[in-house]
């Protein structure tokens, strides 16, 4: 899939003020830092269009960016930054939540994991909250140029080992690099398949 055309649209701090049209949409999570808004501007070959940061707790709204006018790429907050208050902690993790819960157009959720680290007890949890509410996601492995070819495949394995202890049907995967432009073809192709399915489906009813 082409992408010719990538603009910001709307940022939103709580789902009701969302885009009210029906456009599918394809949202971005994990912890803080781990490169989400990095990955958008790699899928649409555009830099600067979501605000990325070395620092983690850049992003703190739900930011909608439009792509080829027909779809919409979501950039949300991280989860887990412990320098965060409490307060700001439960505020986001509320706007979060109620965001993938209520978002009808939510075609499908990325789910972002840094492929350096082992599994982390709170992305655990996140995926089992994900897969206990019915919520269609998959994984990306992020900032796969920061390790060597072999352990990115020893991590991949073992982490998708953990997951499999727990649910008997596995997410598919991505493994990408905002860096090298690694896996821009899959994760776009992955949503041109979704988009087409979804319009198929629309036609028929
Ligand atoms: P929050 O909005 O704070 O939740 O973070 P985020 O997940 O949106 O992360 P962001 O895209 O802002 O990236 C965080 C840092 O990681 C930045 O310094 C990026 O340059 C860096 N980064 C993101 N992706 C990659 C990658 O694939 N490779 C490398 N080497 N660095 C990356
Ligand atoms: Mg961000």
């Amino acid at each position: 899939m082409e992408i010719r055309k990538s603009e910001f649209f709307i940022s939103s701090s709580t789902v009701g003020q969302c885009p009210s049209d029906s456009k599918a949409e394809y949202a971005f999570i994990g912890r803080s830092n781990v490169g989400k808004s990095s990955l958008i501007n790699m899928l649409c070959n555009h830099k600067g269009l979501a605000k990325t940061s070395a620092t983690p707790g850049k992003t703190l709204l739900i930011n909608h960016f439009i792509v080829n006018d027909q779809w919409y790429l979501v950039d949300l907050p991280g989860y887990g930054y412990a320098q965060r208050s409490k307060k700001t902690q439960e505020k986001l993790s509320f706007m979060i939540k109620s965001y993938i819960l209520q978002r009808e157009q939510l075609a499908n959720l990325f789910l972002l994991i840094d492929v350096r680290h082992s599994p982390q007890k709170i992305d655990l949890e996140f995926i089992n909250f994900l897969g206990e509410n019915g919520i269609p996601f998959a994984i990306i492995f992020t900032k796969a140029d920061k390790i060597s070819r072999e352990k990115l495949g020893n991590n991949v394995r073992a982490y998708m080992e953990k997951l499999s202890e727990t649910w008997e049907e596995l997410p598919p995967y991505f493994i990408t690099s905002s860096e090298k432009k690694e896996g821009r073809t899959e994760v776009l192709n992955y949503i041109d398949h979704i988009n087409k399915e979804l319009s198929s489906t629309s036609e028929e009813s």
